[in-house]
């Protein structure tokens, strides 16, 4: 957040309760604070609406770039911006760099399961379609090795999900699809580059690709988010993700 951003806090002058994300309570047990909660709107409290002082504050039009450095998780900024750098430096097309960069975007401020398949639906308004295919489709690729482009079933999954790990039916008919598609090198290059224990990379930052980004990302002039597309609450949702309803 800039220094000179002089826009008021949403809420003013009222504590600003934050209701857990359902998933959490369903998947962490976190507790349903509903009663509570319910109990202290009594006292003149809220439930939390718009700008949440505790995050970097989004700029009013926010950018692809601005949902880098000011939401993802420095790990996954990380793992975005080498997965893509390695692509360039193979000398791979704007469209497999773009993939790249995107292809774990869930994983940002969103969700985990399934990341590819909502990676790819938070994207798609913006990018060419082969892009937001390949981000779909690198998810269930990773399970699958294809020794015609050396690709093998990587080592660190035999590691996250255990030697005996068979991934569900979904996975594997997805992958057997995107094998026979005319895109599948566009999606099987991301998992190519996909490198999850990376010591010895250097960090590189988003700005690097804002060329890149700029032809291949058609950013709304609204803002990301505040825009009409069929994915503008995805992005809304971590620009606030407080927010009660
Ligand atoms: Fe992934
Ligand atoms: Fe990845």
């Amino acid at each position: 957040m800039s220094n000179d951003d002089k826009r008021p806090w949403p809420q003013a002058g009222r504590e600003r309760m934050i209701f857990p994300t359902p998933i959490d309570i369903c998947a962490f047990g976190v507790k349903d604070p509903h009663d509570e909660l319910l109990a202290k709107m009594d006292q003149g409290s809220v439930f939390m609406m718009g700008d949440n002082p505790a995050l970097p504050r989004m700029p009013e039009k926010p950018t692809l770039i601005d949902f880098f450095n000011l939401r993802f998780t420095g790990m996954t900024l990380h793992h975005l911006t080498t997965a893509a750098k390695r692509a360039y430096d193979e000398g791979c097309s704007e469209k497999v760099i773009m993939a790249c960069l995107l292809h774990d975007i869930a994983n940002g401020c969103l969700l985990r399961t399934d990341h590819g398949y909502w990676g790819a639906q938070l994207i798609a308004p913006y990018v060419d379609e082969e892009v937001a295919w390949a981000v779909k489709y690198h998810q269930a690729l990773r399970y699958t090795p294809d020794p015609a482009v050396g690709y093998p079933y990587p080592e660190a999954y035999k590691k996250f999900f255990g030697e005996d790990y068979d991934p569900p039916a979904y996975i594997k008919r997805d992958a057997a699809y995107a094998m026979q598609h005319p895109w599948y090198m566009t999606a099987r290059y991301v998992t190519m580059y996909d490198l999850y224990f990376f010591d010895d990379v250097e960090p590189v930052k988003i700005e690097f690709f804002a060329d890149i980004i700029a032809r291949n990302f058609r950013q709304p002039e609204e803002g990301l988010g505040y825009d009409d597309s069929p994915s503008s609450h995805m992005w809304r949702t971590m620009i606030w993700p407080n927010n009660f309803l």
